[in-house]
């Protein structure tokens, strides 16, 4: 019988049938993609308007050559204590410069709203199911703010690319913004480490940066030596263990002890906060977190529970370095 795991082990393509082992899971799950966009209920109200200078991506002359800037921002710094550190959570965005028009142009995912509503969700009375405002978009406006992205961030020239690179990155985002709907803020791995299993990748806005520069390194844009660092917020598990959706749990043929413990994980966390109030709220987790070893992961609309180990949580600023492009081929 103590042999049978090992056994298992080295043959992980399921060449034991039946109920020996769980089907294998791929890990990371993969993030799942959409066929459209649905409205938001309307319960969700932002407190701030989405990408209120918003427009449609130009259609950019062939001939034309655009400047790319990677432009990041703190959204909030702080210091806690020695587990965390001093905190550098950065917002990430990309910015366009058009030669022939001189004009520039910003674009940038984000919650639709606000962090906390995109972490946490509400319980509302009468709804057994937390209730999540959980989408996020991309958002191209006019302009480069160079004093907003200048300050205390980053606003440097990375790549320069043809008006067609841009016209069919222009098509990417459409497809990317149609199919890409729920801000995911967590990344979840079995360690510090870094060969460490990634169980989840979080898909919010630096993300969205770097499929960009790598669709543009796909279509031939070749990169700056520069350093790029992003911040993770990364908690730390054992193996993930699949609960269901909101159907299968909270629906009548779901455990109610289970559907119960959900709601009290989520009980403390209120979503309504501002940024600030966010990262306090952070905090007060990794408190509950250490004591019970335990955290409920809501990703791709699904329920996990996650067997929580130290360190549980950590918030980082690393490089993930530029794309090495391929050959051009459709030239600057
Ligand atoms: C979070 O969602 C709630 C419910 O719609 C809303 O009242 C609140 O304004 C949202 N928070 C922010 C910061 O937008
Ligand atoms: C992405 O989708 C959102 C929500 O539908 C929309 O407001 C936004 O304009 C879209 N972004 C782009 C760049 O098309
Ligand atoms: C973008 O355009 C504005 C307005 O013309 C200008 O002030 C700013 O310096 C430009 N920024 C970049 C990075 O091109
Ligand atoms: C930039 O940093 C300075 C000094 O730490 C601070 O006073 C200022 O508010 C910061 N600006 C922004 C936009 O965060
Ligand atoms: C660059 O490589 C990617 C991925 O390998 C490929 O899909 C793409 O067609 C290549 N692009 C060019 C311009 O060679
Ligand atoms: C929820 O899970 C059940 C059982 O696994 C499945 O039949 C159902 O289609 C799922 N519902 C949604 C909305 O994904
Ligand atoms: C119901 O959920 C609880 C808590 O997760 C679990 O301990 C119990 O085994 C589950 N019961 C059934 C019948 O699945
Ligand atoms: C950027 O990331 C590298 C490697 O991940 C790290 O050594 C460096 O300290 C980071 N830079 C900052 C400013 O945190």
């Amino acid at each position: 019988l103590l042999l049978l795991p090992l056994l298992a082990a080295a043959a992980p393509y399921g060449s034991f049938p039946g109920p020996l082992r769980s089907p294998q899971r791929r890990w990371p799950v993969p993030y799942r993609r959409f066929d459209y966009r649905p409205k938001a209920d309307p319960y969700c109200q932002a407190r701030y308007t989405f990408c209120p200078t918003g427009s449609a991506i130009p259609v950019m002359k062939k001939e034309d050559v655009i400047e790319v800037y990677r432009l990041q921002t703190p959204v909030w710094e702080f210091k806690y204590g020695d587990l965390l550190g001093h905190l550098k959570i950065m917002h990430d965005a990309v910015g366009f410069k058009s030669s022939l028009t001189g004009r520039n142009y910003t674009m940038e995912w984000y919650e639709l709203f606000q962090l906390g509503n995109c972490t946490f969700p509400h319980l509302r009375p009468g709804m057994d199911a937390p209730f999540w405002c959980n989408q996020g978009a991309a958002c191209f406006y006019e302009g480069i703010d160079d004093a907003h992205w200048k300050e205390n961030g980053t606003l440097v020239h990375v790549t320069t690319i043809s008006g067609t690179m841009f016209n069919e990155m222009a098509k990417w985002v459409k497809y990317d913004n149609e199919t890409g709907i729920y801000y995911e803020t967590w990344t979840v791995k079995a360690s510090p480490n870094k060969q460490a299993t990634v169980w989840f990748d979080s898909y919010e806005c630096s993300k969205f940066i770097l499929r960009t520069y790598q669709k543009l390194a796909d279509l031939g844009a070749v990169f700056k030596r520069v350093q790029t660092n992003y911040t993770s917020i990364i908690l730390f598990s054992g193996e993930p263990v699949y609960l269901g959706n909101e159907t299968s749990i909270f629906g009548p043929l779901g455990n109610r002890t289970l559907a119960a413990d959900v709601r009290d994980f989520y009980d403390p966390f209120k979503p309504y906060q501002t940024v600030r109030e966010f990262f306090v709220g952070l905090v007060k987790i990794i408190d509950r977190v250490i004591l019970n070893h335990e955290f409920y992961l809501f990703y791709n609309l699904e329920y996990w529970f996650l067997p929580m180990k130290f360190p549980y949580l950590k918030i980082v600023y690393e490089e993930i370095p530029l794309p090495v492009g391929n050959k051009t081929a459709f030239g600057v």
